[in-house]
């Protein structure tokens, strides 16, 4: 796919960030901004990447080398939400393709349950930031309710096998779960036979 450039820049970009010793606050400045310029252009995502299950997928996209970051497609069917959960690490969501809903949840006292807090709805072409202080605990909804929607979110780590929590709804209990990723063959970013010849 000639667009999958926009992908290896990003990549990229977000590489010189953390080689900067960029934490939360430099990504959710520079790093949002980059994601928003990934998401506005809507001609890169292979399409192995954006196929919905039976509940929503998380495909990896690139994961850094050492860890400090990554890039996963999210794709939700109709219909489809996460459960109660946080992350641990901060984190970046650009609307690629339909919108969502993210609601912020806050724990009570042992035996209660979550209470929900903001509300956010991503149309196409937003970026919206997941950290320490914002909306850790959550659920994400397919705002569209007739057809998929894609985000591409970025994370300090490899969100895919961060050991982290989701909160039972009635009794607010946490459960440690490893989120793991749908895909097992990661977009090849370094064929460059697609791009112009150099003049
Ligand atoms: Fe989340």
């Amino acid at each position: 796919m000639p667009g999958i450039a926009r992908l290896r820049d990003f990549v990229q970009d977000m590489t010189r960030l953390a080689e900067a010793g960029g934490g939360q606050a430099l990504f959710h400045t520079e790093g949002a901004a980059l994601l928003r310029g990934l998401v506005a252009v809507d001609d890169w995502l292979p399409d192995a990447c954006a196929v919905p299950g039976p509940a929503y997928r998380q495909y990896l996209l690139h994961c850094d080398p050492l860890e400090r970051f990554c890039v996963v497609s999210f794709v939700w069917g109709p219909g489809q939400r996460t459960p109660i959960h946080d992350h641990l690490v901060w984190g970046l969501v650009g609307q690629l393709r339909g919108e969502e809903i993210s609601t912020e949840y806050r724990l009570g006292p042992p035996g209660t349950p979550p209470r929900p807090g903001r509300r956010e709805r991503l149309r196409r072409g937003e970026v919206a930031l997941v950290g320490t202080d914002t909306y850790d605990i959550h659920v994400v909804e397919n705002a569209v309710p007739d057809g998929p929607s894609v985000s591409i979110h970025c994370y300090g780590g490899n969100i895919g096998a961060v050991r982290r929590h989701g909160f039972d709804p009635v009794t607010g209990a946490a459960r440690e779960f490893v989120s793991g990723y749908a895909n097992d063959a990661l977009p090849n970013l370094w064929d460059r036979s697609h791009a112009p010849a150099m003049a």
